[in-house]
């Protein structure tokens, strides 16, 4: 993971995110967005965090009971295209950040990633969830499999739906991450 951006990603949602709201992580993963939205929402907030891997659900659950945050969460096995499907429907319009990090769970099965056939149909669904003023970040890697190709094609979506994007490259050498940081207008 790029430790750079996803600092980022947290320095940009700290000033946007705060008591009471409702959030997503669609990319549970390890758990660590998630954790640091439940953080953010405070007890009276909510978050929702999806993944399509039972084992990113037992380690995002195992890190929240942690530290004692479990109860602000609730957590989705579901593919992230499936959103409606297990978000509660007054969500909708309400969400007040979502997170995709795309790419393999660190320390977990690296052949399954987020591919853009799937990625695609999510974010554009994730920008009808969010509430007005509301952002989506979404932090694309280029180096697994079809990485290059989903960050193209997520540029090419935010550029056909005209939305308010900043990309924001990584530091690292070689091919680098790029942070999409869209705000819903
Ligand atoms: C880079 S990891 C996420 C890291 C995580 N945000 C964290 O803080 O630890 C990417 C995750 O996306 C999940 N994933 C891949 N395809 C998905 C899909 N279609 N729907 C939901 N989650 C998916 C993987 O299972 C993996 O856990």
């Amino acid at each position: 993971m790029s430790l750079s951006l996803v600092k980022e990603v947290h320095r940009r949602l700290t000033g946007v995110t705060g008591p009471g709201d409702l959030c997503l992580d669609a990319t549970a993963g390890n758990g660590f967005d998630t954790l640091f939205l439940a953080r953010q929402v405070g007890a009276e907030g909510t978050i929702h965090s999806m993944d399509l891997q039972s084992d990113a659900l037992l380690m995002t659950g195992s890190l929240l009971e942690k530290h004692g945050l479990a109860e602000r969460v609730t957590t989705h096995l579901s593919c992230h295209s499936k959103m409606e499907t297990v978000l509660p429907p007054d969500a909708k319009g309400r969400i007040r950040a979502i997170t995709f990090n795309l790419g393999y769970l660190p320390k977990g099965n690296k052949s399954i990633t987020t591919k853009a056939e799937t990625t695609l149909p999510a974010i554009r669904n994730s920008y009808d969830w969010l509430a007005r003023n509301g952002v989506l970040s979404v932090l694309c890697y280029l180096g697994h499999p079809g990485g290059k190709n989903e960050e193209q094609a997520v540029r090419k979506l935010i550029q056909d739906q005209g939305w308010k994007d900043e990309a924001i490259p990584g530091n690292e050498s070689g091919e680098s991450p790029v942070l999409h940081w869209i705000e819903k207008t």
